[in-house]
């Protein structure tokens, strides 16, 4: 039975976690925001070094405007091999009354597609309290993606024609009006043919499983679960945006070589078991944000006028169960910057 005290004791908790959502959603919005106009000024120039620095730059500018002591915990790399944003770094202003954070960032995620301007390139951002985040080291991870009606009833261990009709099942429609989102990768060649087989739809994408995954968890996107092996830092990223929408991320490990094997043996992580969504972003203060570089299923890239750019942004925060889609107006006039959110 829950005594007064505890029941006060979790109102107060929640009130501070509130707080702290309340005070860094915009925030992030902001970061995610500037990393997108950065990146898609270079967009489309075939050169994917030029639009993940551009985005870079401009997230870590941001990052250390904010009233935050964070420390990048899923980044561009290791310190030897990023300049910037490294997994590791302190960023923000890190004062006395600082929120303190543990970040996620993916400054631009489809860094090809960017490169190239096809669609579906986003800039990513998650924080949480310490901790709120694991600390997946850049290896690959087997994932199984679902929307909040098919959380809790499919298993990465499962045949995937007993996932589909789980999934199937759970939206009250058949197999063959499911569309499945798969990396267009040759080591996906038999997966793609389970899914055909069950009778679902393979919708397949260049790059981009994070922005992916929001899709699955959200209605009128025609796309209802992703699946098969990527990046394991994007998973975290999606476990975190998942968390806040009620959808389900299960990866397990992928090390591609013994160093990566290694690494992950060094932050505790096991390669022969499935990871769920509370173990990847195990946070109650998740904050969560992504701005589109290019046209997408879910987001509209940025759009450029003269002195000033358009840009359309998913936030979520995992306390007030709120997804906010909002465009911001930046206006750059004579050097300065002013930002109408509409
Ligand atoms: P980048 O942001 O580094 O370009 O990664 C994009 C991405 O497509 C991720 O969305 C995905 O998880 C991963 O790469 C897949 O890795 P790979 O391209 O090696 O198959």
């Amino acid at each position: 039975m829950t005594t007064t005290v505890e029941a006060s004791q979790s109102r107060l908790e929640r009130g501070r976690n509130m707080g702290m959502e309340r005070a860094l959603v915009l925030d992030t919005v902001r970061v995610t925001e500037q990393a997108a106009i950065a990146a898609s000024r270079v967009a489309g120039k075939g050169d994917s070094e030029l639009v993940d620095q551009a985005g870079t730059d401009a997230m870590r500018r941001v990052l250390n405007e904010l009233d935050i002591d964070g420390e990048i915990v899923i980044g561009e790399g290791e310190r030897d091999e990023a300049p910037m944003l490294y997994i590791g770094e302190r960023v923000g202003h890190g004062g006395e009354n600082s929120w303190q954070v543990d970040i996620a960032v993916d400054p631009v995620e489809g860094t090809g597609i960017a490169a190239r301007m096809v669609n579906n390139a986003v800039a990513v951002i998650a924080l949480a309290e310490n901790g709120g985040l694991f600390q997946a080291p850049d290896t690959y991870m087997e994932k199984l993606i679902v929307g909040p009606p098919a959380a809790g009833k499919v298993n990465l261990t499962w045949p995937v024609a007993a996932n589909l009709h789980s999934v199937a099942l759970s939206l009250d429609r058949e197999i063959d009006d499911l569309t499945i989102v798969i990396l267009d990768r040759p080591r996906h060649q038999a997966l793609i043919q389970q899914v055909r087989d069950a009778g679902a739809r393979v919708k397949l994408i260049g790059d981009g499983d994070v922005i992916a995954a929001l899709s699955a968890a959200v209605r009128g996107t025609n796309v209802h679960a992703v699946m098969g092996t990527g990046g394991a830092p994007e998973g975290v990223l999606a476990a975190a945006a998942l968390k806040c929408l009620g959808g389900e991320i299960q990866g397990r490990f992928q090390p591609r070589n013994e160093e990566e094997r290694a690494r992950l043996e060094a932050k505790g992580a096991s390669v022969d078991r499935v990871y769920r969504t509370d173990e990847l972003a195990p946070g109650q203060n998740i904050v969560f944000s992504a701005t589109g570089i290019t046209d997408g299923d879910l987001l509209k890239g940025v759009k450029f006028f003269k002195n000033g750019a358009r840009t359309h942004t998913v936030s979520l925060g995992y306390q007030s169960r709120v997804m906010r889609f909002s465009d911001g107006v930046h206006l750059f006039a004579e050097g300065a910057r002013v930002t109408v959110h509409i």
